[in-house]
């Protein structure tokens, strides 16, 4: 199997500059893809993800867009295609998260969050799918969460944006098939900046849940990506492949 097996690709990546979304950027860059890395406010963390793509011998850019809002969506992906070609590859990893009780949940969180997580999710999807099936191929990765797949009280906004992402993606699976894969990776906790902010003691607890007692890196995330944009899953379209130590399948 070739590693450069995206070799010619244009890959766009929202929430590229940091996390999930920079491993992704760099396990793409290293399998030949074209990286367009999509920030919201970062502009640093979104440059050293560039310039670890471009140590890889990957084009990349950086390209700020905040992905719930449809004008700055629709002007990302014009400027990747006039600087980087046509997005063969999709992967939505833009998104926030955070814990909070039943009794402190205020509307306008809600929709903040529902805008970046599903909306941030709709968006890039639509705005990339039409050109995808004028082309006949396209490649969709969006980044769920086992938050979506199981109950978690402690995130009822986050839970229900990611288990929405996951309905959204098996259903442009069905709806722009045979040409365009769309899948989604559930990841459990994993060492970002997000996941850190759940704080040291939650952290211990999913990590002693875990079958395999620890959290995960992201770069067993962006490996799961991979897989899901690569030939080597060519039959594989409208699934939610977990990635979380083993920890979703308790009750
Ligand atoms: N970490 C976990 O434990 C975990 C578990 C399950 C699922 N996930 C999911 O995995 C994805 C990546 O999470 P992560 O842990 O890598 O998060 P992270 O380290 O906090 O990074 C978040 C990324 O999203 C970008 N972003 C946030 N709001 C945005 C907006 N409105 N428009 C464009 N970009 C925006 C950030 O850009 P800036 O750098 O410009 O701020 C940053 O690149 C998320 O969808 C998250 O829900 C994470």
């Amino acid at each position: 199997m070739s590693t450069r097996e995206l070799e010619g690709r244009t890959a766009l990546v929202t929430g590229g500059s940091r996390g999930i979304g920079r491993a992704t950027c760099l396990a793409l860059a290293g399998a030949g893809a074209r990286i367009a890395v999509n920030f919201a406010g970062n502009q640093q963390a979104a440059a050293e993800t560039v310039a670890q793509v471009e140590a890889l011998d990957a084009e990349a850019m950086m390209v700020k867009a905040d992905v719930s809002d449809p004008d700055a969506v629709s002007d990302m992906v014009k400027a990747v295609e006039r600087v980087l070609g046509p997005v063969d590859l999709l992967v939505t990893s833009a998104g926030v998260a955070s814990v909070e009780h039943h009794a402190e949940m205020k509307f306008e969180h809600w929709r903040r969050m529902l805008a970046v997580n599903l909306d941030g999710t709709y968006l890039p999807v639509m705005a990339v799918k039409d050109g995808m099936l004028a082309r006949g191929y396209g490649r969709i990765v969006c980044i769920a969460s086992v938050a979506g797949l199981r109950a978690r009280g402690s995130m009822i906004t986050y839970s229900t944006s990611k288990a929405a992402v996951i309905a959204l993606a098996r259903s442009c699976a069905e709806s722009f098939g045979p040409s365009i894969r769309v899948n989604c990776v559930a990841p459990g906790l994993i060492s970002t900046d997000m996941g850190a902010s759940v704080g040291a003691a939650v952290i211990q607890r999913l990590a002693d849940e875990a079958f395999l007692k620890r959290i995960g890196r992201p770069e067993e995330i962006a490996e799961c990506v991979l897989f899901l944009l690569s030939e080597r899953s060519s039959f594989t379209t409208g699934q939610t492949f977990v990635a979380d130590g083993g920890r979703v399948t308790l009750p």
